[in-house]
């Protein structure tokens, strides 16, 4: 690769108005080059206005747009060597597989000569070797959303951009297509900015994850960091499956559910209203062996829920506050739960004991 194909994108205090509205307020982020970046957030929390000003197809009211040392937040899109993929593929039904991939090669104006091996080779790389020639008619939604893919990969170009491109698709086939495009990015190497308003999406699949609210970013952070250390209440609610529970400070590194202390391994939010976080899996059936150093909590079961491969169990604390835990659906685990009514002691490691801020 050449210099410039090595170039993170950067995205400076960039706003969008839309008259009275501000659709995207004041977002910086850096991406690294290689990076697979997922903007995260509610719809209409500004990701297809980001991706479009990262795309050239919107002019930010302010700020700017840089690829390395270079200033594009003026270029056009089709100088920007930027592939672009979206929800509906967006493929010219006339046309067919191998003239859909030739088209930005042709747009770009590259040798006709050299158009052939690099749409084979694009269409290889996503799994339709040979395809050519087929109809876009003939194809099924997940090959014609691999089309778009290799379509969008085909001039190389330096960086991709993905609006939600598998949210058209059905589950099994989503989560197959997951998988597929981290590999495929993982052999790449290309940057990739991808939205997605699906949060275990945006885990799978993500080196860093860009959380947006209301048109502003609220974290930036691994998938890991994300889930373990959430900034504040938006993000612990957004990512996971967490119930939110007020608590009271209770010393440096503990706070007071009720009556019961529980100790945290990291250090409490300023802000004095303070919210418990916790994720469903992060809570477990404590059967006398759970670590010394876990904080505890006892409860009564009102409901278990059989979903498959897990069950969700809620239980009422004694204050009558409900928590939901995980287990589960092997029948070793599922023996461990009681019958509702009965009552349940559940542990809490302190460092999956998350307080954030209200
Ligand atoms: N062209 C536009 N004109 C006016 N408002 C817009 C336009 N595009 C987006 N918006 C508004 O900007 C906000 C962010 O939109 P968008 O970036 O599409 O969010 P998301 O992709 O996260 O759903 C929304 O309130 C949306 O209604
Ligand atoms: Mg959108």
């Amino acid at each position: 690769m050449d210099a410039r194909a090595k170039a993170g994108v950067s995205i400076r205090s960039a706003s969008k108005r839309y008259g009275p509205l501000i659709a995207l307020d004041d977002v910086s982020i850096d991406v690294a080059q290689g990076e697979f970046l997922s903007l995260l957030g509610p719809s209409g929390s500004g990701k297809t206005t980001l991706l479009g000003i990262l795309g050239g197809f919107v002019q930010p009211s302010s700020g700017s747009v840089w690829v390395g040392e270079r200033d594009i937040t003026f270029a056009p899109p089709h100088k920007r060597d930027i592939g672009m993929v979206f929800q509906s593929y967006a493929l010219f039904p006339h046309m067919t597989v191998g003239e859909n991939v030739a088209f930005p090669l042709r747009a770009r104006r590259q040798p006709k000569a050299s158009w052939s091996g690099k749409v084979a080779d694009a269409l290889a790389m996503v799994e339709l070797r040979g395809y050519e020639h087929r109809r876009i008619s003939e194809l099924s939604g997940g090959q014609r959303q691999r089309v778009a893919l290799a379509r969008a990969m085909v001039f190389e170009p330096q960086l991709i951009l993905m609006d939600e491109p598998l949210s058209a698709l059905d589950k099994q086939l989503r989560e197959t297509m997951q998988i597929e495009l981290r590999r495929l990015h993982r052999r790449l190497g290309t940057t990739i900015v991808y939205v997605t308003h699906d949060q275990r999406e945006a885990l799978t699949m993500s080196d860093r994850v860009a959380v947006l609210k209301d048109g502003r970013l609220v974290q930036v952070d691994t998938p890991e960091h994300l889930y373990d250390r959430p900034r504040n209440s938006f993000v612990a609610s957004f990512i996971g499956e967490a119930t939110l529970l007020p608590v009271a400070r209770a010393g440096e590194n503990a706070v007071k559910l009720g009556d019961t202390v529980l100790r945290t391994a990291y250090p409490l939010p300023r802000e004095d209203r303070l919210l418990l976080a916790v994720q469903t899996e992060k809570l477990v059936i404590d059967a006398g062996d759970a670590p010394g150093d876990a904080n505890r909590l006892s409860a009564r079961v009102t409901e278990v829920l059989y979903q498959g491969e897990s069950l969700r169990v809620f239980a009422a604390l004694a204050d009558g506050t409900v928590v939901s835990l995980r287990q589960p659906g092997n029948h070793a685990a599922r023996q461990r739960i009681p019958l509702p009514g009965a009552p349940l002691s559940v542990a809490l490691s302190p460092r999956d004991t998350i307080v954030v801020a209200a």
